[in-house]
């Protein structure tokens, strides 16, 4: 494997978080319940499709799910699928040694599960449209993913810190939503899954700002005012994402909500103490950030309670 271009500055942090990793892993595996994902296909209302075993192709009719339910694990799907090249961003970012090592691959075993159960579900009960399935999945995981902190070590933890929360939300918020008992049975696991990588990468993070606080303001600056989800470059994202948005499944007003605020919160940035100039700087640019992300999510939820909402409007909602 190629290493990234590395400063010295993150390969010596990543050595100094090795302890705190051990320790933020023994803790992820202690509270691990292996689940399986074909516990949670009803496959006895499965039935062939057309091809190969001369069965019934699929039809619009044939979907019972919620339909924004359906959008949102579609749209997640994508985004697990992508796994190969995220397992490749992780193992380049803090290698295959050590702790470091076993958190990549136990992670990736935790992920791999998550496509293949939600898969199954949408095809054994005839969701969506198998085909169309496939191909959006190869159009997207053939552009491949690389992440926008590409070399830079605490902004890509602060990311997928926050990305692991915002799964974990999204994966609740269907469930919530989903009224099939089957369904949110999966969906659980699957949040409770994302929790716990949030979890993990947040005890990293914590030890991060006291060891690095100046470097740690302006990276989590620099990763507030860039954020945007892996799966952007799928086909079709951003319309399911304004779907999923409309819905409550996932929208400004949970991003600021339920994921910027308490990890800010938690991580105490507003009381870290031992800041020079920058960091103070970087420190102020993070408040007026979390003020910007508050105003757009209250328009976003004015825009909402407008009826018979247009979608080009909802779109500037969720886009501004
Ligand atoms: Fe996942
Ligand atoms: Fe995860």
């Amino acid at each position: 494997m190629n290493p990234i271009d590395m400063s010295r500055q993150d390969a010596h942090l990543l050595i100094a978080l090795e302890p705190v990793v051990s320790r933020a892993l023994d803790s992820h595996l202690n509270s691990a319940t292996d689940w399986y994902p074909h516990r949670y296909i009803p496959w006895s209302e499965g039935k062939d499709y057309d091809g190969v075993l001369g069965g019934e192709p699929w039809d619009p009719t044939q979907a019972r799910l919620d339909p924004a339910v359906r959008v949102g694990l579609i749209h997640n799907l994508l985004s697990e699928d992508n796994l190969p090249s995220y397992h490749r961003v992780i193992a380049e970012l803090f290698g295959l040694d050590g702790a470091w090592g076993t958190w990549v691959n136990r992670w990736t075993v935790e992920e791999g599960r998550h496509g293949m159960a939600i898969r199954d579900y949408l095809v054994v009960t005839r969701a969506t449209d198998p085909v169309a399935l496939e191909d959006t999945r190869s159009a997207h995981v053939q552009g491949g993913y690389e992440i926008d902190y590409r070399g830079d070590v605490l902004a890509s933890l602060i990311y997928v810190t926050l990305q692991e929360l915002a799964t974990r939300v999204s994966y609740r918020n269907m469930k919530q939503i989903c009224g099939e008992p089957g369904c949110e049975a999966l969906l659980q696991n699957i949040a409770q899954d994302e929790n716990r990588h949030m979890i993990f990468y947040r005890a990293v993070l914590e030890a991060a700002v006291q060891l690095v606080p100046d470097r740690f303001m302006s990276a989590l600056a620099h990763v507030m005012r860039t954020f945007r989800v892996p799966g952007h470059s799928a086909p079709g994202f951003a319309r399911m994402g304004r779907t999923m948005a409309q819905a409550g499944i996932y929208s400004p007003a949970q991003h600021h909500e339920e994921v910027m605020l308490p990890l800010t919160r938690f991580l105490r940035v507003f009381h870290a103490e031992g800041l020079t100039q920058e960091g103070e700087q970087a420190r102020e640019e993070i408040a007026d950030l979390l003020k910007a992300a508050e105003q757009r999510a209250n328009r976003f939820s004015q825009f909402l309670a407008i009826p018979h909402l247009p979608e080009s409007e909802a779109a500037a909602g969720v886009r501004r």
